[in-house]
């Protein structure tokens, strides 16, 4: 999002000229929420609005007032101003307005992508083919045997843009994405990967720190030497000794999904990005893998935080491997039966 002294700087941009009433409304909204704005400092409700609209456009439909949900647009003399000192930057402004008269600066203008072909349109509720969407998500699979070809850095960052196309906790976006982009890259994290494992196995095996750690800070250790220890230990031999990689299977491309522990919801953001990264994967081609072994180690190790270069007060949530799939399926994913509940709620008691 841009600060407060690039925010003033675009108004000589906007097309009602920089005297026109909507200008002076942001500028003086910002300057009254946080009087230090001037000076390029952020607080972040002043820096939160950066809509602008364009009155000789505005028809005073009032359709961005409806969709607006931090009520930052509001109706005055028939057409809509910005009053509010706080903005989500959803765009739902923007997007609704039937005549373009609304702009939301802190959005990234225009969206596009290097290996595909996107436009603005909006998909109608009901219009998109739901048995197409389907079949692509049950044609994603978890990859495990992948070719030895790189894949391209444009198509990595296509997929880590249309990973930011999920909703976010208050529209936060504070997500955060690192990319691996070699095999030898991906092999390096797999060693210090295997490397915090081995200390962890080395931990596991000993009988009385699991009792010691049991009786005075509970059995995490316990519950992973009982559920990890073997198949782990069976991995880093495979690793150790002929090179077989049980950890990211040879995949040649990563992106770590993670996130600024002060959003409202950094998992769930991160989570969800994750799952349209994977989908568009697949869309272009690609096998991926979520690698929840990875996400342990980072998570706990700042040894690899720091390989990483992930900065304190941010955490790394998915670990998704990579690359060109070397097989293919015939039919495509079946679940478990499913039954959902239905809580009697008016039911009188
Ligand atoms: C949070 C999470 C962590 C996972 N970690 C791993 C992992 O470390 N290694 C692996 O091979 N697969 C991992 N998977 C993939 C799951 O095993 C896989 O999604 C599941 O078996 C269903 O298969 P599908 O993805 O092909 O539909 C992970 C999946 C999730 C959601
Ligand atoms: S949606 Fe556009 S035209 Fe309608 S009130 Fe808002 S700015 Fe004006």
């Amino acid at each position: 999002m841009q600060n407060c002294s690039s925010l003033a700087a675009d108004k000589g941009r906007l097309r009602a000229g920089k005297d026109s009433p909507e200008v002076r409304m942001l500028i003086s909204a910002n300057a009254r929420a946080n009087p230090a704005a001037g000076n390029g400092e952020c607080a972040r409700s002043s820096c939160s609005v950066t809509t602008t609209i364009d009155p000789d456009f505005c028809m005073g439909c009032g359709l961005c007032v409806q969709v607006c949900p931090a009520r930052t647009i509001s109706m005055q003399d028939g057409k809509a101003v910005v009053t509010g000192t706080y903005s989500m930057g959803c765009g739902h402004c923007e997007a609704i307005c039937p005549v373009d008269a609304i702009r939301v600066e802190a959005l990234e203008h225009p969206f596009t992508l290097s290996a595909a072909e996107v436009d603005d349109r909006w998909l109608p509720h009901g219009e998109h083919d739901t048995g197409q969407l389907v079949r692509l998500m049950r044609s994603r699979r978890s990859c495990r045997n992948y070719k030895d070809r790189e894949v391209d850095r444009m198509v990595l960052e296509d997929l880590v843009k249309i990973g930011t196309t999920a909703p976010s906790g208050t529209n936060s976006q504070l997500w955060t994405f690192t990319i691996l982009d070699s095999r030898k890259e991906v092999i390096i994290l797999g060693e210090q990967v295997a490397r915090f494992f081995h200390k962890l196995n080395r931990m596991a095996e000993k009988t009385w720190l699991r009792f010691f750690l049991k009786m005075f800070a509970g059995d995490a250790l316990g519950k992973y030497y009982r559920r990890y220890y073997e198949s782990i230990r069976e991995g880093l031999l495979l690793w150790d000794r002929k090179g077989v990689d049980t950890l990211f299977h040879g995949a040649v491309a990563a992106i770590l999904v993670g996130g600024r522990k002060s959003a409202s919801s950094p998992m769930e953001d991160g989570l969800l990005a994750s799952q349209n990264i994977l989908l568009a994967a697949h869309s272009y081609g690609l096998g991926s893998c979520m690698i929840g072994f990875a996400v342990e180690a980072i998570k706990r190790d700042r040894q690899i935080q720091t390989i990483l270069q992930i900065p304190e007060g941010e955490s790394v949530y998915a670990v998704i491997a990579l690359g060109y799939p070397a097989e293919k399926y015939k039919k495509a994913a079946l679940r478990r039966k499913i039954v959902p509940r239905y809580p009697s709620l008016l039911k009188k008691s």
